[in-house]
């Protein structure tokens, strides 16, 4: 069939039509908020570079996860700033850690809300890297054991899914091991098991005074440039037991979405990052793009490209969009 009796123009003529061959619908479940935990009593420091995100005390982090919840979304995930670093993260590990506790309160409060919790030491290390440091280097196998100590400790403290960021090979089996020696069989793996060194984290460095003190994270997170090893990076995962596979960014690596959701029978997410919140904002605040249908038509593009599980900073925004647009 060929114009002029095939026109496409036929089927957009009208909502009704297009509502019913609409083929992607962003809905609330698809959607995680990510959340900053600090130590205090009613803190809610707003971050610069993300207008309507906050470090938040403990306090007023269950108000927002109430929000949160009431407005339909399943799942948040968790980042800790501690006040204390040292070389070898020991505050990314202890029962009474900033996110252990924040775990506890918002089981307590909210429990039918997941709570995810992300497993790095970037936040916990004086010198601000994901693994720990031998000889100058990230050093892979001594970093996994402090790596799956912190998410057992997640994990008793009563986290539904833990999300390693690290990049440190092998971190997903060694987690499982801890976790299932422990009896935590039940508590899930979200892998960011593809995870790029990317130039758009910069908002949430600063959020999480989580920046590396010396050199970047190239030894460690991928390569922009390479898509077939994140079909590689995914498979370790798979095989080590991850329950979700994550790709991040997720904007300017729609493409490799695409590939790992063609190629891995686990649901996809993909974590919408900082800097590309960030520049949404800017350009809705500069009144140079309209930020509402931007963040709407993002969304959707991800989840398009084969997402299922969408963790985003606009969660909120876009789950009162979803809200309105069903009334
Ligand atoms: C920690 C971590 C980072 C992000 C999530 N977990 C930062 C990094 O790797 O430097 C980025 C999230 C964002 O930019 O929104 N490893
Ligand atoms: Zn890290």
């Amino acid at each position: 069939m060929n114009f002029p009796e095939y026109r496409p123009r036929r089927l957009r003529q009208s909502d009704g039509f297009r509502r019913m061959i609409r083929e992607t619908r962003l809905s609330v479940d698809n959607l995680v908020l990510p959340l900053f935990v600090i130590e205090g009593k009613n803190i809610k420091n707003e971050i610069a570079a993300m207008p309507g995100h906050y470090q938040l005390s403990i306090d007023n982090l269950l108000n927002t996860g109430k929000e949160a919840f009431e407005l339909g979304i399943p799942a948040v995930i968790l980042f800790g700033i501690p006040d204390k670093k040292d070389s070898i993260a020991s505050n990314a590990h202890i029962k009474d850690g900033i996110v252990q506790r924040a775990v506890r309160a918002l089981k307590d409060k909210i429990p039918e809300l997941v709570v995810i919790t992300d497993v790095c030491l970037c936040q916990y290390t004086d010198h601000g890297h994901c693994g720990v440091i031998k000889e100058n280097i990230i050093d892979n196998d001594e970093s996994l054991f402090v790596i799956a100590k912190t998410a057992l400790s997640h994990a008793e403290a009563g986290a539904d899914m833990v999300a390693p960021s690290d990049m440190m090979d092998g971190r997903v089996g060694k987690i499982r091991e801890f976790l299932d020696k422990n009896s935590f069989t039940n508590t899930a793996i979200m892998s960011y098991a593809v995870k790029y060194c990317s130039a758009y984290y910069g908002p949430f460095r600063q959020a999480a005074d989580s920046s590396p003190k010396f050199g970047d994270r190239k030894t460690y997170q991928m390569d922009p440039s390479n898509a077939i090893e994140a079909i590689r990076e995914a498979d370790l995962d798979v095989y080590e037991g991850a329950d979700i596979i994550m790709v991040k960014p997720a904007l300017a690596y729609l493409d490799i979405i695409y590939r790992v959701h063609q190629e891995i029978n686990l649901p996809i997410a993909a974590y919408s990052v900082s800097g590309e919140y960030s520049m949404i904002k800017a350009g809705e605040k500069m009144g140079w793009i309209d930020g509402k249908r931007i963040m709407m038509e993002t969304l959707t593009a991800i989840k398009r490209a084969g997402a299922n599980i969408i963790l985003t900073y606009f969660a909120m925004e876009a789950a009162k969009v979803l809200r309105d647009e069903s009334q």
